[in-house]
């Protein structure tokens, strides 16, 4: 069996990457490997406190405030569960990092026409950076359909769900661009297919990485 590998799951709000994730989980647990399944924000007991603050809608950051939270969280995350993970031969599934952060906070927050904050962002990884990362991409329109259907249902939405169509929009020119520039680690997955569907091409790219 291979070392460790560090996955990351990327999207829009309603993209259906924790889906898969959790379906990637169980196949890899499957194949005999170590997993550990854990999302941004709020995977430490620290990062539950940021993600209350940033998502729950009691207070609305200013976007360099907002920014610094979810690096705050990425910081704690890493040190504490994925760095140990990894050193343990375990395989990291993780729903949303970096990448979110360049295109909900750079992108569509507009934060990176300011200032050069990629810096910033490496020193928040602590080194940790994914192998492979899959991209579902969706349409802003239809993935928002699937939010508003979800809270119909009766589950919480967030602060970020219910931005504007137009932020949405921006979100996910964000995540086009940064897989543009990523090819090779980014693997863009039609969203709008099955759950089957998806979790089959998901499930061939990680016999690849199982080697
Ligand atoms: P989720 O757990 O349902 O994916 O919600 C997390 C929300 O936080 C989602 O709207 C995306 C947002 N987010 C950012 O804006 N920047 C980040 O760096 C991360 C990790 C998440």
């Amino acid at each position: 069996m291979s070392g460790g590998q560090f996955i990351s799951f990327e999207g829009g709000d309603g993209c259906g990457k924790s889906t898969q994730l959790k379906l990637a989980a169980a196949w890899l647990r499957e194949q005999g490997v170590q997993v550990l399944e854990t999302r941004e924000p709020g995977a430490t007991d620290l990062g539950l406190e940021l993600r209350r603050l940033l998502l729950s809608g009691e207070y609305v950051p200013v976007p360099e405030c907002e920014l610094l939270l979810f690096l705050a969280d990425r910081a704690q995350h890493v040190k504490a569960m994925i760095q140990p993970a990894l050193a343990r031969g375990e395989w990291v599934l993780c729903d949303r990092y970096s990448d979110s952060t360049l295109a909900y906070q750079l992108a569509a927050r507009g934060l990176s026409d300011s200032a050069d904050l990629k810096p910033m962002l490496d020193f928040a990884e602590v080194g940790a950076s994914p192998d492979k990362t899959f991209w579902l991409d969706i349409p802003a329109e239809a993935a928002l359909q699937r939010v508003s259907a979800r809270t119909n249902m009766g589950e919480e939405s967030t602060r970020l769900d219910e931005e504007a169509l137009s932020f949405h929009q921006q979100v996910h020119a964000g995540f086009a661009a940064i897989y543009r520039e990523h090819t090779m680690r980014i693997h863009r997955i039609d969203a709008t297919n099955t759950i089957d569907c998806i979790h089959q091409e998901i499930r061939l790219q990680l016999q690849g990485m199982l080697g």
